[in-house]
């Protein structure tokens, strides 16, 4: 654990600000940080899992540089978003719930993301994308990885 994020758990008072610092620098919230939350402001472990959880902004899982979550909600599931997430297994050589090893990419497969009307859905560090086939993903994925390379050349 870094001085940054011992100093901050030191000095904030309120948890839920706590746990967001955290997740803003790391990108999830690792067990041995929760703990150490727990001993060093004297809050039950349990009151600390218990907000970690509620809140979706919160991962206790790391996420790949490109988190995507595919819905397998129903209108999803008909319109063929199980077929998306196999690509994307194949694609980035990892499967929900897991890091690609390459540390880039991780999927998440969700329910419903409430944009039914124009399943399959897709959703990529945030940014919705509607009405997805493999090709169409194919395209977007290699786009995003291109744009990428572009902002570490500069
Ligand atoms: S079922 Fe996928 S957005 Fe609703």
């Amino acid at each position: 654990m870094n001085k940054k994020i011992k100093g901050l758990i030191r000095e904030e008072k309120n948890l839920v600000k706590i746990l967001l610092e955290v997740q803003k620098e790391i990108g999830y919230l690792p067990k041995e940080i929760m703990e150490y939350i727990s001993k060093e402001k004297n809050i039950p472990l349990s009151k600390v899992y218990r907000i970690a959880t509620f809140y979706k902004a919160f991962s206790l899982t790391p996420k790949g540089k490109f988190h995507i979550k595919v819905c397998s909600g129903t209108a999803c599931h008909v319109r063929g978003s199980e077929n998306l997430l196999n690509f994307l297994c194949k694609y980035t050589g990892s499967e929900p719930g897991k890091i690609s090893k390459d540390g880039k990419y991780s999927i998440e497969k969700v329910n419903c993301l409430g944009v039914c009307a124009i399943g399959p859905v897709a959703v990529i560090n945030g940014k919705y994308y509607g009405k997805l086939n493999q090709l169409k993903l194919k395209k977007l994925l290699e786009k995003i990885e291109n744009e990428d390379k572009e902002r570490e050349r500069i």
